[in-house]
């Protein structure tokens, strides 16, 4: 028999899951949209961050302050599309009814989905595409990446200092290729260096032979590119060897997204030696990286962890740290109060959010490719600590 007195204590939990619903009443699932692309010539970015949110989940529990989490994932192939973008986030969030957009493995993506996020007021947590204005796009926006600037000066750097002059400037012909390029360009003529020519290269299948040849006949000391990884970048590599470049002398300096673990196998020994500047190695020596390795290797023995995976892995932890602070609401407003200033050690070391830019304040590496134990790897031989975002200051 219901007494009164619980039937109306019934009617009123009922009341409040009622006013609380769809907001962060705590009982409630909480919802998170990925937006990868998981199919076409970048899916392994979507596999990759992916792997990294599944991992902190299945490493660290998935009920998080009260609510249980719920992936919905839509692949948004090829990823350079921003129109596709836009129309899976809006799916998300009026069909799925989403709390929080994640993932957006590139830099269109992101853009494109920034002013949904804006208007829906959700969270925006971007774990790769990399250009540093997307943070500028929405409030709501997070990133637990990187941005290109960041990684592009250290290694401008590091070329003046290692005795390189004339350096041509090679970039795929969108914003983290503008980024790079615009960066290392100021970097290293401010430390006297000289950039001698630059190309602009299709982000999609480009023919690199007439680029190649180009950079051949302008005899540079070394070639800066930014090219997103993947097919292309193996091809690009292949005709450096080919076309007789690196014979002749021209080296390679890039940020380590050309020699991302994903694919440093394929590059094969093309790779060794090769210099670049990262937030992330595979290699990098501490134990929460051991761990992460360790476990990624345990859950998907066919891949190796990159910077993408971190992405994802920090981008989930990001979203657990906000909602433990916030007693579980993703209320827009209170999740970027909470994630501004956050500090963590991530497998690439300490990082923050930056309360003034919304981006990741980490260490950059420098890094050469090596073989270790028969693998390819990162080897970190330098760092700077706590830099910022310079695309934005
Ligand atoms: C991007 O499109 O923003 C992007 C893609 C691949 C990278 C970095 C950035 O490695």
């Amino acid at each position: 028999m219901i007494s009164t007195r619980s039937f109306a204590k019934q009617l009123l939990g009922f009341a409040l899951a009622t006013a609380f619903a769809g907001s962060s009443y705590a009982a409630d699932p909480l919802k998170i949209g990925l937006v990868l692309p998981m199919s076409g010539p970048f899916a392994a970015y979507g596999k990759q961050i992916e792997h990294g949110v599944k991992l902190y989940l299945a490493t660290n529990g998935d009920t998080i302050a009260g609510r249980k989490i719920e992936l919905v994932l839509k692949d948004d192939s090829p990823g350079t599309a921003g129109d596709v973008s836009k129309r899976l986030a809006q799916e998300l969030v009026i069909k799925d009814k989403v709390d929080i957009l994640a993932g957006f493995g590139l830099t269109p993506s992101a853009f494109a989905v920034a002013p949904v996020a804006t208007e829906a007021k959700k969270p925006m947590v971007v774990m790769n595409a990399a250009t540093s204005a997307i943070t500028t796009k929405s409030p709501y926006i997070v990133r637990t990446s990187m941005t290109l600037p960041q990684n592009s000066a250290p290694i401008a750097t590091w070329a003046a200092r290692s005795g390189i002059k004339n350096v041509f400037v090679l970039i795929a012909d969108y914003g983290p290729g503008y980024d790079a390029g615009g960066q290392f360009r100021k970097t290293f003529t401010a430390a006297g260096g000289k950039v001698v020519d630059e190309v602009r290269v299709p982000v999609n299948n480009p023919d690199y032979g007439p680029f190649l040849q180009r950079i051949k006949d302008a005899k540079p000391d070394a070639v800066f590119l930014f090219l997103p990884p993947g097919a292309g970048t193996v091809a690009f590599m292949k005709g450096f060897a080919e076309r007789g470049l690196a014979q002749s002398g021209i080296k390679l300096i890039s940020t380590g997204d050309l020699t991302d673990e994903d694919i440093l196998d394929a590059l094969g020994d093309s790779a060794l030696g090769l210099v670049t500047s990262f937030h992330y190695s595979a290699d990098h020596k501490s134990p929460e990286n051991q761990a992460y390795v360790a476990a990624y290797a345990k859950a998907y023995p066919k891949d190796r962890p990159n910077f993408m995976s971190v992405g994802g892995y920090d981008g989930m932890r990001l979203i657990a740290d906000v909602l433990k602070k916030t007693g579980g609401s993703a209320d827009a407003e209170k999740f970027v109060a909470a994630a501004k200033g956050m500090k963590w050690v991530s497998p690439r070391g300490p990082v923050m959010i930056d309360p003034a830019t919304r981006d990741v304040v980490q260490t950059i590496y420098i890094r050469k490719v090596e073989r270790v134990d028969g693998k390819l790897q990162n080897v970190e031989f330098d760092k700077i600590a706590d830099v910022k975002d310079p695309g934005k200051e």
